[in-house]
């Protein structure tokens, strides 16, 4: 089966936009939503429509391309012989979900021999859907975004993140105290898929976090990219598990510096 990346975001992004209505619509049903299960710890939380929205991309994935790959955040994954692999969070903020706030989304990225080419990222409770295709540009709602002009870490907002883990917390709070009077101020939004389409559209200049998976960057990652940020790890690693920044070019040189000093993608 062909896999032109034009035609794998038309996938993605009607199965995102079918996805979110599913979630928004299950939360707007009820006043207080109900906790599921729970994951790495007892603050990880799973919802209904987490895994119901996993379940409705998956089938309508594989109804279209029964044999590509798919790895997303509540079910595992399932290795496919097509070279294309669907990488998808059907909640990215879960708890902000939980607790009624807007900021989530539906995350799917579609890989071609395991570089990320498509993604869209969808805010079903603001209705705002980002898109990008590797070499594409990158676009909100049908209009092309672009990074911020900041060019001063000093002048900088900056959004990052905190893992589930008590010790990572604390020691990502040790590192961010020596942030905050490096920049212009902090944005903690809840969703990393949302923090890093905020840096394609110049609401926050920066953005860092310790401890991403795969479902939470991979779409909003290529979304920053294709926006013009520059988006890797430190020490030039790739963006990842240890470390992903993405900041417009005027201050990631500024940023990678610091937290490299801070050992920031470190425990
Ligand atoms: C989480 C959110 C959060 C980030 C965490 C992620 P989830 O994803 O993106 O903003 O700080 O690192 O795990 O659990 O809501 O899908």
């Amino acid at each position: 089966m062909t896999a032109d990346p034009a035609d794998l975001l038309v996938l993605a992004e009607k199965t995102a936009l079918e996805a979110g209505d599913l979630v928004r619509d299950r939360r707007e049903a009820v006043e207080r939503m109900a906790v599921a299960g729970t994951k790495s710890t007892p603050t990880d939380v799973v919802t209904e429509s987490d895994t119901a929205a996993e379940a409705l991309i998956r089938s309508r994935l594989f109804a279209a391309r029964p044999d590509d790959g798919f790895l997303g955040e509540e079910d595992g994954s399932v290795a496919g012989t097509t070279g294309v692999d669907w990488v998808v969070d059907p909640i990215d903020g879960t708890v902000n979900y939980l607790y009624g706030l807007p900021q989530y989304a539906v995350s799917i990225a579609a890989q071609i021999d395991g570089v990320v080419r498509a993604g869209v990222v969808h805010n079903p409770a603001s209705g705002e859907t980002w898109t990008a295709v590797l070499g594409g540009g990158a676009w909100l709602d049908g209009r092309p975004v672009r990074v911020s002009a900041c060019s001063s870490l000093s002048l900088a907002l900056v959004g990052t993140g905190f893992g589930y883990d008590a010790e990572r917390r604390a020691r990502q709070a040790a590192v961010l105290l020596e942030v905050v009077p490096a920049v212009r101020d902090i944005r903690r939004a809840g969703a990393a898929a949302l923090d890093l389409c905020a840096v394609a559209s110049g609401r926050l200049d920066a953005y860092y976090e310790r401890g991403l998976n795969p479902w939470d960057l991979a779409a909003g990652g290529l979304i920053a990219a294709e926006a013009g940020a520059v988006v890797g790890g430190l020490r030039g690693a790739p963006a990842g598990n240890d470390m992903t920044l993405a900041a417009t070019p005027g201050v990631a040189d500024e940023l990678t510096a610091l937290l490299e000093r801070l050992g920031a993608d470190r425990d």
